[in-house]
């Protein structure tokens, strides 16, 4: 039996990765930083309630020592993240970002997934098989993002790539030190969800796809790599 934690999962791609999970015959604790939104959509998935808001280390502490209570922890779906628009909808480009915007959306989308993964890393040890999916972006791709002619690179906000190029350096760092577990980066793809104002040209059935494929990856399947559904990505 697989159990397997989402974080953000009360709707989005963490909420379909969930149901495709529990088709899959994992035990899905849907992750949710609020107590109503995470009770109703873990009621429709049939998947287990945790409250976990990444960006406050005594929530973090609670849902690992939930999940502990429950038996343990074998997969982790580091999902929940923020693109943080400006008030007017738009993104901030260089002209615009401040320290702050980045502190906000780090705490979110970097820190976050630090804060998760170190507090159920002593969990993810004592699984026979555990793996780690971070839920990263081509936006956070530098070959992509530096690419003329590209839609990333014809992104202008600066601190959602940049959080992305965090995540996908800190996989690869984690990834190097626990070669025992599989820990891995995807790109879903330009996903229809409230993140992008349902302006994304994917569903999220198919934007889950290599998310729910990498968190069903075995012991010998990759680690410290960065894919999207159609393979490796580049750096
Ligand atoms: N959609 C795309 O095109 C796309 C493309 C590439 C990568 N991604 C990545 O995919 C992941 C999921 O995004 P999505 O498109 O599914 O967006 P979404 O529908 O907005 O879902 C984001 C989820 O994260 C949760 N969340 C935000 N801040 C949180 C916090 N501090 N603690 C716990 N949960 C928090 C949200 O909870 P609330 O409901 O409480 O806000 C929600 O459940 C993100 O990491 C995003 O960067 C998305």
């Amino acid at each position: 039996m697989t159990t397997t934690l989402i974080t953000g999962a009360n709707k989005g791609l963490g909420y379909e990765s969930a149901r495709r999970l529990i088709a899959a015959g994992h035990t899905v604790y849907a992750g949710s930083r609020d107590a109503e939104r995470g009770r109703r959509a873990a009621e429709r998935l049939g998947a287990r309630m945790v409250l976990i808001d990444v960006t406050d280390e005594a929530s973090v502490a609670a849902a690992a020592k939930t999940i502990e209570a429950g038996g343990g922890l074998d997969v982790l779906v580091n999902n929940a993240g923020i693109e943080g628009r400006t008030p007017d909808g738009g993104v901030a480009g260089a002209a615009e970002v401040t320290a702050d915007m980045m502190r906000t959306l780090f705490e979110t989308n970097v820190f976050g997934v630090v804060r998760v993964t170190h507090a159920f890393l002593p969990l993810l040890r004592r699984s026979t098989a555990p793996v780690v999916v971070n839920v990263s972006s081509a936006l956070g791709s530098m070959a992509r993002i530096t690419a003329p002619g590209t839609p990333a690179y014809a992104y202008p906000g600066v601190a959602y790539p940049a959080s992305k190029t965090a995540v996908n350096v800190i996989t690869v760092q984690y990834a190097k030190a626990f070669p025992g577990m599989r820990i891995n980066a995807v790109e879903p793809g330009y996903t229809a969800t409230d993140l992008n104002g349902h302006t994304g040209t994917q569903t999220v059935e198919e934007g889950a796809e290599i998310i729910v494929r990498m968190a069903q990856v075995g012991p010998d399947g990759p680690t410290g790599g960065y894919f999207d559904a159609e393979g490796p990505l580049p750096w």
